[in-house]
């Protein structure tokens, strides 16, 4: 299997452009034959909406999310990756930050 190549789409201030840039290039490189991998890091989760559809993202368990990626205690990680509608698209699915209630490191609290 050939070396992942990860692409990273990050900036401070709102509106952008981060979520659509992500949504295009992962349609134009799944379509080019890549299997691609999203995974939702931003806390509004819209990403994940966009692409798995808003009301299945909230009813998700926070073990079924990026949150998991953070959680020590978990390290099946065979739920939090799913396929989407898309052929070749997978993602890590993000809920909005107020729903998530998982304990980071049996620490924090988000
Ligand atoms: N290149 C562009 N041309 C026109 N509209 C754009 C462009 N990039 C983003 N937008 C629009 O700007 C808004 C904010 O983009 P979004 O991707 O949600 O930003 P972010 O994720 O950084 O908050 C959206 O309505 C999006 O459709
Ligand atoms: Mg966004």
């Amino acid at each position: 299997m050939k070396d992942p190549i990860v692409l990273s789409m990050y900036a401070r201030k709102g509106g952008a452009g981060r979520t659509i840039m992500c949504l295009q290039l992962a349609g134009a490189c799944a379509e080019y034959g890549a299997n691609v991998l999203v995974i939702d890091q931003d806390p509004q989760g819209s990403l994940s909406k966009n692409l798995f559809g808003a009301g299945a993202v909230e009813r998700l368990r926070p073990y079924e999310t990026t949150a998991a990626i953070y959680d020590k205690d978990i390290d099946d990680y065979s739920r939090v990756i799913r396929q989407t509608e898309i052929p070749n698209i997978a993602i890590v699915l993000k809920q909005a930050i107020e729903e998530v209630r998982l304990r980071i490191d049996n620490r924090v609290t988000l």
